[in-house]
């Protein structure tokens, strides 16, 4: 993989070396309201605080931009993760540590996400955190909307989400403090990235 610059083809493995890490995809999987969102603001801060090069893909902010016209029936999410997908790519391929907390309901989306790139560039996180507790957290109040039939096609009231079984690392944000999750992930991360694998 390479980028191009003025005509230039850059080689990833340069931008790697330039860097001193490699390039990967994080990819975070959960119920709205598990701590997606926080723990990767909190993980990239770490890795960046380390020196990595470092970005986040969030879902709210894909949906407020670049795929507005996406709603939330499966074909419209399974959309919204390809694009995600290709944005992440583009990424990897100047090696950035690339992290995505995406709701991302669907197995067999996830695994077609998951094929898109090399074992080696490619780790899947299941954010675990019961339905239950989501709703009690509800930290942007569209369960509560959700409950009352003003949103439709909610995960987890109206829309499925399919528990991962396939995810490299499981992280309980409903029993583990944040500060653990965070540093556990970072931990997972800088092993799985580092430039001896280059
Ligand atoms: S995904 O299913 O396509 O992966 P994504 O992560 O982009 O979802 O967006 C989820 C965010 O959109 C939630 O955190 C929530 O803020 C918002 N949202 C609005 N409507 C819905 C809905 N019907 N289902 C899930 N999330 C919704």
């Amino acid at each position: 993989m390479s980028s191009n610059l003025g005509g230039i083809e850059i080689e990833r493995a340069v931008h790697e070396h330039l860097n001193g890490h490699r390039g990967g995809i994080v990819w975070f999987t959960g119920l709205s309201g598990s701590g997606k969102t926080t723990l990767s603001q909190n993980v990239e801060k770490n890795l960046i605080d380390q020196g990595f090069k470092c970005v986040v893909i969030d879902g709210d902010h894909l949906r407020a931009g670049l795929n507005r016209d996406l709603g939330f029936s499966e074909a419209d999410r399974e959309e919204n993760l390809r694009r995600a997908a290709e944005v992440a790519e583009m990424f990897l391929r100047v090696g950035f540590i690339v992290l995505l907390p995406l709701i991302s309901p669907s197995s067999e989306v996830r695994e077609k996400i998951r094929l898109r790139y090399q074992p080696k560039d490619y780790v899947e996180i299941y954010v675990k955190c019961s339905l239950t507790a989501c709703e009690r957290r509800d930290p942007k109040g569209l369960y509560h909307k959700a409950r009352r039939g003003e949103i439709r096609n909610f995960t987890g009231i109206d829309a499925i989400y399919e528990v991962p079984t396939r995810s490299e690392l499981t992280i309980d944000t409903e029993y583990k403090s944040i500060h653990v999750c965070v540093t556990e992930l970072t931990g997972l991360i800088i092993n799985k990235f580092a430039i001896q694998d280059v």
